[in-house]
């Protein structure tokens, strides 16, 4: 393997940090300037074109980890790209719109109230109709223009990411079109039951994990003019991406509504076929009996939890995880990275592994 030439010498960690940090400073600046933009030309036009815009703003606004700009931005510095870069802001940026995207309309698919902390928008805009007492159904008005909210962002997303060279434009597409896929096999699996843990993973790995963390640093590392790295980004990414997920899952199984910012126990409310459950269905026939109701009766969450937990899958999957950081890590030896970034990308994979939210 050859070893990437330093091209910008950023062999701290303390240097990793600030570049870093400059760039993701850029990209919220982008992201703000870019929707301001839009919220002064529509509200030229009638106050509540606005509204979407708005939506997002605030969106943004009430927090988020950020980890796709970061993962994208840390593939762009590792593989040598100049720290001065408005394509790989833009790119970031784009990112972070994209997941706006997904996560306003993941939280209709999901019938979730809560997001990073605050209602979610389809909520808020149902909350709106109701107060107000418009015409139809509130139900129906909130998501159907929170799903246009979403539509935007994506709109948006794409707009960002306009100035994509060729080659990081093919990943930006296989990324939206296999995160769509994957939301839509996450939907599938859980109305018909399905309990396949291949299938789950796959799942998984498609809704979440390569568009958390293997595209971002894949399209990264292609902005730096270093392609050659994706297959060392993607082994970091598969295994990352899939401990990424299994946090989730085990969030929303066990952790509490306060620390996440989105409401627990909703994977078990919309019989969700999470790679956490179908493992524990394979391993545990208790398991098993307890997600086999033919009548679609509400699964019983405290009774899962304690299965879970009884059959000693929940430390399984605890071991899992583990394994996956490590396997996540050793993909990148003998990638040419050097040690400062080889040990920043294990300090990445342990924050997303054992984070709380
Ligand atoms: C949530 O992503 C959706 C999943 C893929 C599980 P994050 O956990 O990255 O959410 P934010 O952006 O920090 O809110
Ligand atoms: C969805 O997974 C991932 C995407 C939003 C693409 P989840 O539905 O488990 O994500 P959360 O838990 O709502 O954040
Ligand atoms: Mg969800
Ligand atoms: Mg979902
Ligand atoms: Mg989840």
């Amino acid at each position: 393997m050859t070893t990437v030439a330093p091209r910008h010498p950023l062999a701290t960690d303390a240097a990793i940090q600030q570049s870093r940090g400059e760039l993701l400073h850029l990209v919220e600046e982008r992201m703000l300037g870019f929707l301001a933009n839009e919220q002064a030309r529509w509200q030229d036009v009638n106050a509540r074109a606005a509204q979407p815009v708005a939506a997002l703003t605030t969106f943004l606004a009430n927090g988020g980890k950020r980890l796709r700009p970061t993962f994208c931005l840390s593939g762009y510095l590792a593989a040598g790209g100049h720290p001065a870069n408005s394509v790989a802001v833009d790119a970031a940026a784009a990112l972070e719109l994209l997941q706006t995207f997904i996560l306003i309309h993941d939280d209709i698919a999901d019938n979730s109230s809560l997001r990073r902390g605050a209602p979610t928008v389809h909520e808020v805009f149902v909350s709106e109709h109701r107060e107000q007492g418009w015409q139809g159904e509130s139900r129906r008005f909130g998501e159907g223009v929170a799903v246009l909210a979403g539509d935007l962002a994506f709109v948006y997303a794409d707009q960002l990411a306009e100035r994509l060279p060729a080659p990081a434009r093919t990943v930006w597409n296989e990324m939206r079109a296999e995160l769509v896929i994957g939301q839509h096999l996450d939907m599938a699996i859980a109305a018909e039951g399905v309990v396949d843990p291949g299938l789950s993973r796959w799942v998984a790995v498609q809704k979440s994990g390569r568009y958390t963390i293997h595209r971002p640093l894949v399209l990264g590392a292609t902005l730096a003019g270093r392609p050659d790295m994706a297959a060392a980004f993607e082994g970091y990414g598969l295994a990352l991406g899939e401990a990424f997920q299994l946090r989730d899952d085990l969030i929303d199984a066990f952790g509490s509504t306060e620390d996440a910012g989105k409401p627990t126990g909703l994977d078990f409310a919309e019989h969700k076929m999470t790679l956490l459950l179908a493992l524990a269905a394979e391993r545990d026939p208790r398991v098993a009996a307890l997600l086999d109701n033919e009548e679609g009766e509400p699964w019983d969450a405290e009774l899962l939890r304690t299965a879970l937990e009884e059959s000693g899958v929940r430390a399984a999957v605890e071991r899992t995880i583990a394994n996956l950081v490590d396997k996540a890590c050793a993909s990148l030896t003998g990638s040419g990275l050097d040690k400062a970034w080889r040990h920043e990308f294990a300090r990445l994979a342990t924050q997303v592994a054992y984070r709380s939210h």
